[in-house]
């Protein structure tokens, strides 16, 4: 995959230029489109995907796994989910009903498009405007505290029984959180392995940098010793935030990871249709020893923790990050 095949123009889609009457894997490959869109670690955008009639198996690719960064694949299927979730959501807009089926095999998710039946969910409207305008929000966020209806909103993202959002807002354990991810930082970036897998996707420009800032980002991640500098960042970047989110599973399998992440994605939709920034932070996910601190300071000790992001409104506006064309992520069935 080539580093300058990354384009922005896969942000717009004229959703009036839908194939309705065509063939079912031609309407599939049109919802793909938003698939695409979804949030991924490292923007490394870990999916391929093989339709066939009104089947869509949504694959993990290996080659684009972070294997330092996320040993035990947990990102990787967050971010399978939450192109998994924007596939749903698209279905829906278009009037396709669907039926999803989570497997231990090759293709973990298959997603079946029913074009008899009438779409019925409870997901909140809203998320399929919310799937263009999303972004990643790197930057400080305003002190002023998310307000009820928000939070209810957020709250009736969660549609699976075995995935809990854990709201964490009060200064105190908030500030444990923060404290968790300056240590967490730190040890990351003492890793040089980590470092230079950051770098790479600095450095291809997956997060949005033009060439030379592309480059001069991957030297500095790969060579000087930044960890002091990031641990004081992205613990401010906590603490003046008026909430932080941790999506946690009663079980830590792949299909567990997968349903946080579309949990994770619907949420992030319904934060955006609110002017509401999200931030996924996992640097403290990321260490196996601080996981188990993590939960028990939420008092989550029996829960599997997935994802944990900031949550708050944004001080500035952040531009989108690009995409491979869709192109790319087709497969034949291996
Ligand atoms: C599973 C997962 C983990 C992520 N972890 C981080 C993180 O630790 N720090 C960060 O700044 N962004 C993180 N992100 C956000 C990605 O960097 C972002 O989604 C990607 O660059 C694409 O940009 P976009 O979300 O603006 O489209 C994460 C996203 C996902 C889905």
């Amino acid at each position: 995959m080539a580093s300058s095949d990354l384009t922005h123009e896969v942000w717009s889609i004229d959703d009036g230029s839908f194939p309705a009457d065509a063939s079912l894997p031609e309407r599939a490959r049109f919802l793909l489109r938003y698939a695409i869109l979804a949030p991924s670690s490292h923007n490394s955008q870990p999916w391929e995907f093989v339709v066939d009639g009104g089947q869509i198996e949504v694959h993990a690719v290996e080659d684009r796994w972070l294997d330092v960064a996320d040993h035990d694949r947990r990102e990787l299927y967050v971010s399978l989910g939450c192109a998994v979730e924007n596939l749903c959501i698209a279905a829906e807009r278009f009037d396709l009903d669907f039926d999803v089926a989570y497997h231990q095999d090759t293709a973990p998710v298959v997603v079946t498009l029913q074009p008899d039946s009438e779409p019925s969910s409870d997901r909140p409207p809203a998320l399929f405007d919310a799937i263009t305008e999303r972004v990643t929000n790197h930057h400080l966020f305003r002190d002023a505290p998310l307000g009820d209806p928000v939070r209810d909103e957020l709250r009736n993202c969660v549609l699976e029984d075995d995935v809990t959002l854990v709201m964490v807002d009060e200064p105190e354990p908030k500030s444990s959180v923060a404290e968790l991810q300056a240590e967490a930082d730190r040890l990351q970036m003492d890793n040089s392995q980590y470092r230079k897998e950051l770098g790479y996707w600095i450095g291809i420009g997956a997060l949005g940098d033009s060439w030379l800032k592309a480059r001069i980002g991957q030297a500095v991640v790969s060579h000087l010793d930044i960890g002091d500098s990031e641990a004081k960042k992205n613990s401010k970047l906590i603490q003046s935030a008026p909430a932080v989110g941790l999506l946690v599973t009663d079980s830590d399998d792949p299909s567990a990871r997968i349903r946080a992440g579309q949990v994770f994605e619907r949420v992030a939709l319904a934060a955006a249709s609110n002017g509401v920034a999200v931030h996924p932070m996992s640097q403290i996910l990321e260490r196996p020893e601080m996981r188990a601190e993590l939960t028990s300071l939420l008092n989550r000790h029996d829960a599997s923790p997935q994802h944990l992001f900031r949550l708050g409104y944004p001080q500035s506006e952040q531009d989108h990050t690009p995409r491979w064309p869709l192109e790319t992520f087709l497969a034949e069935r291996p």
